[in-house]
C-alpha cells in the first residue's frame, strides 16, 4: 500500500505552543519532586525533547519500547518490553510521555508494569488522543490535542517509519 500525505491537521506553531503549556503546567505541578519523564520510543522522542527543553524544574529521563503483539490494524492490547527502563523508579514521581492514544491498551498495559515497580505516582502526558477509540478508561492528565480518527504522522509520528521529522503533524491518504 502506498501513502502520501494529506493535509496538515496541527501546524506546526499550534505544536510549539501547547507543548510550552503543557511544560508549565508540568513545572507547577511536580515543583521540588524531581520527576522522571519516561518517553515511550519511538514515536514519543520528539514531543519529550521539546517538553523537557521548555520546564523550569529539575527532570530526569527515561525511556521505554515496547511492541504490540497484535498486526498493524488491530491492537491485542499484549505488550512485549523491547527496552525496558534504565533505573530503579521505587518511591519516585513518573509521568509517561506519548505521542498517541489511540486504544489505550498499550497505556494500559504500561500503567500497570510500572504501578508494580512501586513508584510514588504515575501520570500520563499524551500529545495526542484519538477521540472515541479508546476501549479502556484512561486519566491522561496532559493532553496536548483531541484528533478525530485518522492515521497522523509528524512530529515523532510514522507510517511504515516515513514522516517522523515532519515539524506539523499531518494525517496521510493511499495514493
Ligand atoms: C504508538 C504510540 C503508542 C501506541 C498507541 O506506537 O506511540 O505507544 O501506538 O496505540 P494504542 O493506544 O492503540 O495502544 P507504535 O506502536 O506506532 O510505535 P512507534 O512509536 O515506535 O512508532
Amino acid at each position: 500500500m502506498a501513502y502520501e500525505i494529506d493535509e496538515v491537521l496541527i501546524p506546526e506553531e499550534e505544536l510549539k505552543k501547547r507543548t510550552e503549556e503543557i511544560a508549565q503546567e508540568i513545572s507547577k505541578d511536580y515543583k521540588g519532586k524531581n520527576p522522571i519523564l519516561i518517553g515511550i520510543l519511538r514515536g514519543a522522542f520528539v514531543f519529550l525533547s521539546d517538553l523537557i527543553r521548555k520546564m523550569d524544574i529539575e527532570v530526569e529521563i527515561d525511556f521505554m519500547a515496547v511492541s504490540s503483539y497484535g498486526n498493524a490494524t488491530h491492537s491485542s492490547g499484549v505488550v512485549r518490553i523491547l527496552k525496558d527502563l534504565s533505573e530503579n523508579v521505587r518511591g519516585r514521581h513518573l509521568i509517561i510521555v506519548e505521542d498517541i492514544v489511540d486504544t489505550g491498551l498499550t497505556l494500559n498495559y504500561l500503567i500497570r508494569n510500572l504501578q508494580a515497580r512501586e513508584p510514588a505516582s504515575i501520570e500520563v502526558a499524551s500529545l495526542l488522543l484519538k477521540e472515541g477509540c479508546q476501549k479502556v478508561p484512561l486519566k491522561i492528565k496532559y493532553l496536548g490535542f483531541k484528533i478525530p480518527d485518522r492515521f497522523v504522522v509528524g512530529f515523532g509520528l510514522d507510517c511504515g517509519q516515513r514522516w517522523r521529522y515532519l515539524p506539523y503533524i499531518a494525517t496521510v491518504k493511499k495514493v
